[in-house]
């Protein structure tokens, strides 16, 4: 076997695929420095408000969560592990968004790998967006759900597909993220909350991971954003991102949360998340809300950069502070974003499996503090290299780039 990894390990080099950890020595502010001692602009964080890297921030709510100091809940909430805290901020979960209550998970791939396979049975049928996470694919796959796929927002074919199957089934559910993570383009829920009108049995799932704390006037999603909140059956989110925490929610109605407490495997056997954080999701849950200023001006400065990117004739597919560069093949995308580099903006490459063959991309994921005039003048001048489709090597692009 180790024969094997090693070779399918070197073929991934050859084909510029190979992922490793990079490593980090330190992040400062919104600067991540990297292990020769230098520091670069973070633009391939999800620390969307600026919240991870405000040390005045960190080191206030330090002091506030030292009164709480469970590190550890030692098992399942199921078991011995449910703390009033828990309860705590699922009670003002469910009161911000109104709705009649909220569950939380360990983090938002446990809620995406856990809830979907509970809740279906034999009559229930998976309509999802060819691009939804991964941690929801996981869970249809690992439950055997049935499911079928519609094109990446092709509203007329999730239609096409509820016609085919609608007498099959007695219920059907769609997946979709509101924001998506590597195209950064948004799912048009208007559009999916009249199809639910127009057909009973449709469900609504969606994923707003990358929308909380960033869009909605209260910072509770694209969903609030659109007044659509009561509208969208499971309505999900993750503190790990513009939360700078960790863990996963759902908004729900009552017996969606009984349910899962009876039937959901990745909330029933892992120990569930720390007092300390859920402590501190708390705080932080509530501190966003009020982050008003902040939240504007990330999505003026991610306009005025895809605007940009638009101009300039960069292909992109954004419509939020997710802005993807789509250079197209892994070698290019990876000698593109060493070009980045050496202007002092830290990006990555997104390659296969993430995204598909020839879809790679440069992940622009903006954030509060992100340095916006450094990042037009950068995306100008490596705009001056394209469009050389055969860059054959780094030593080529960076005299490109000096010239
Ligand atoms: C859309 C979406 N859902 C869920 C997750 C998983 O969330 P977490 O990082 O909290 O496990 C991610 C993380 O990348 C995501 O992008």
């Amino acid at each position: 076997m180790y024969t094997r990894l090693k070779t399918e390990l070197e073929l991934l080099k050859k084909e510029s695929m190979l992922r490793s950890l990079a490593p980090v020595t330190s992040i400062e502010g919104a600067m991540i420095s990297l292990e020769n001692g230098r520091k670069l602009h973070n633009l391939s964080s999800n620390d969307y408000l600026g919240l991870g890297a405000d040390s005045l921030f960190q080191e206030a709510i330090k002091e506030q969560v030292q009164s709480y100091m469970l590190t550890g809940s030692t098992s399942s909430r199921l078991m011995a592990g449910n703390y009033p805290i828990f309860e705590e901020l699922e009670a003002e979960l469910a009161r911000a968004f109104r709705q009649e209550s909220a569950l939380t998970f360990v983090s938002g791939y446990h809620m995406n790998l856990g809830i979907i396979g509970a809740l279906a049975n034999s009559q229930t049928l998976i309509l999802a967006d060819k691009l939804i996470h991964a941690s929801m694919l996981d869970g249809l796959r690992l439950h055997n759900c049935k499911f079928e796929r519609f094109r990446h927002n092709d509203l007329a074919h999730l239609e096409r597909l509820i016609q085919k199957y609608y007498t099959g089934y007695s219920e059907i559910v769609v997946m979709v993220e509101s924001i998506y993570s590597m195209d950064g383009d948004k799912a048009n829920l208007q559009a999916l909350v009249k199809l639910k009108k127009k057909y009973p049995k449709l469900m609504l799932y969606v994923d707003e991971a990358h929308a909380i704390g960033v869009r909605g006037a209260t910072g509770l999603g694209l969903a609030e954003e659109e007044g659509l909140i009561k509208d969208i059956d499971f309505l999900l989110g993750t503190f790990g991102k513009a939360l700078a925490s960790q863990g996963g929610y759902l908004i729900c109605k009552q017996v969606v949360k009984d349910y899962l407490i009876n039937h959901c495997r990745s909330l029933i056997f892992s120990t569930a998340m720390p007092p300390i954080r859920a402590y501190y999701n708390l705080i932080v849950f509530k501190q966003m809300r009020a982050m008003t200023k902040e939240r504007e001006h990330l999505n003026s400065m991610s306009e005025r950069i895809r605007k940009e990117l638009k101009q300039l004739g960069w292909e992109t597919t954004s419509q939020s502070h997710i802005l993807p560069i789509i250079i197209g093949s892994a070698e290019d995308t990876m000698l593109y974003v060493q070009a980045l580099k050496e202007m002092g903006l830290y990006t990555l490459a997104v390659r296969p499996p993430t995204v598909a063959q020839g879809k790679c991309r440069i992940r622009l994921s903006l954030t509060f503090t992100s340095p916006e005039d450094l990042i037009i003048s950068s995306i100008r001048q490596i705009k001056k290299l394209s469009p050389h489709k055969n860059i054959s090597n780094l030593n080529t692009l960076n005299k490109a780039i000096k010239h």
